[in-house]
């Protein structure tokens, strides 16, 4: 038997609904975020699964979890598959879920055919994907190949205060019996299934994204310092209404957005006013923006105003901006791409090569090891929202493509 024919499709489809159970929301989507209870009851669940079928469990310092299938030699560097089982504060149940129960499924099914691999297989769910709650995303996958520190990581706030380095023991307690792994441990290759996110595979009617490369990120937060007064006793001549000021570079960054071709993307995904109340001039303003773009040169140029773009708006107030995440554009290896596709086309699925408009741990791999993309489509292109949908064949059809793909490399 080949492998994709031992792909479980009800098995994979009732793995993402008893996943989904675990910070289940009542609009049927999840709340899971990194660092939760809920997240670490998550990791029980997948260790569970594990252990059930003899797969061993490690877990790095930054609390990255890999689940590994034996290979005939025991010291070859690992293929590796995986995502993330922490979600937005409205998410839905496939966005990284699906990459790591994909994973699960393709060591499963290698263990119902009975295939052997020279090299491991392995899948991986990776901390703190998403960076809702603490900035920078993809903090696992970062830490693992260093390209963030370790002690800068366990050291991030987030908005209450609350540390990392305070909340990661649970997370670590979710396996105790896991064995510790180094960072940086080397991968042989990596490919990494998600849902598209977004509507092409679904409009066109075609099964499987082979992902050349992720489009460019850059994060920003901004505090923008007022004073608190009165709101009916105050003249505007006497304000220092950091709300307005903040309002001023915003509407300046939407300016500077427009874009006819429609590439650009910018969100302002987070607005906080302090101290919130109907009467009294705010005080202070949070806010964040998330700029992307695919061409590396563009997204410099363009993240590079945000400081003078303040500056020329803030009205004299004091203003303080961070850069909490910065990831240019990337190319995924061309032999893996080729891979995938060639395993595509040999299980006869309809496809098209497109590139990332979403961040995923598999930017970070592809700095340390070959590595590549599988996109299936979710309904309507919805994603990071709690109606987030996919379909059960085209969940298994991306695993086939994937457990394909990972079989030829563990056995080069
Ligand atoms: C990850 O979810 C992203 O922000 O693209
Ligand atoms: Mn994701
Ligand atoms: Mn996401």
């Amino acid at each position: 038997m080949t492998i994709a024919k031992a792909v479980n499709e009800q098995r994979l489809w009732q793995r993402h609904m008893d996943l989904a159970q675990i910070g289940a929301t009542a609009k049927g989507g999840v709340n899971r975020e990194a660092f939760t209870p809920e997240e670490a009851e998550a990791r029980k669940l997948l260790a569970s699964w594990s252990e059930a079928r003899g797969f061993t469990c490690a877990v790095d310092e930054i609390g990255n979890l890999f689940f590994r299938r034996a290979g005939s030699d025991a010291d070859a560097a690992p293929v590796v598959t995986g995502s993330h089982i922490d979600s937005q504060p409205t998410g839905g149940k496939f966005d990284g879920a699906y990459g790591v129960l994909a994973g699960l499924e393709v060591l499963e099914a290698a263990e119902d055919s009975g295939i052997t691999t020279k090299r491991p297989i392995e899948f991986v769910a990776w901390t703190n994907e998403e960076g809702g709650r603490f900035q920078p995303a993809t903090m696992g996958s970062g830490v693992y190949t260093g390209a963030m520190d370790l002690e800068e990581m366990l050291s991030v706030k987030d908005r209450s205060g609350a540390v990392v380095r305070d909340l990661l023991p649970a997370t670590l307690a979710a396996t105790p019996n896991a064995d510790k792994r180094p960072l940086g441990t080397k991968f042989a290759a990596y490919i990494e299934a998600h849902i598209e996110q977004g509507p092409i595979l679904e409009m066109e009617d075609r099964t499987i994204g082979v992902v050349t490369g992720i489009q460019g990120t850059r994060w920003f937060a901004i505090e923008v310092e007022g004073a608190e007064a009165h709101a009916g006793t105050t003249p505007f001549s006497a304000r220092r209404d950091a709300f307005r000021a903040a309002h001023a570079m915003i509407a300046e960054m939407y300016e500077l957005t427009v874009d006819d071709k429609d590439i650009l993307r910018f969100t302002v995904g987070c607005f906080e006013v302090s101290p919130g109340s109907p009467n009294t001039v705010p005080g202070h303003v949070y806010f964040t923006l998330d700029i992307r773009h695919p061409d590396g040169a563009f997204l410099t140029e363009l993240g590079d105003k945000v400081e003078e773009v303040c500056k020329r708006n803030a009205g004299g107030l004091p203003f303080k901006v961070r850069e909490t995440y910065n990831v240019p554009p990337i190319q995924f290896d061309a032999d893996v791409v080729g891979r995938i596709r060639d395993c595509t086309k040999a299980l006869n699925l309809s496809h098209r090569d497109m590139i990332s408009g979403a961040l995923h741990d598999a930017k970070y791999m592809n700095d340390v090891c070959p590595a590549g993309m599988i996109f299936v489509p979710c309904e309507k292109g919805i994603s990071h929202n709690e109606i987030e949908a996919a379909n059960p064949a085209d969940l298994a059809a991306g695993a086939r493509v994937l457990a394909e793909a990972m079989i030829a490399l563990a056995n080069q």
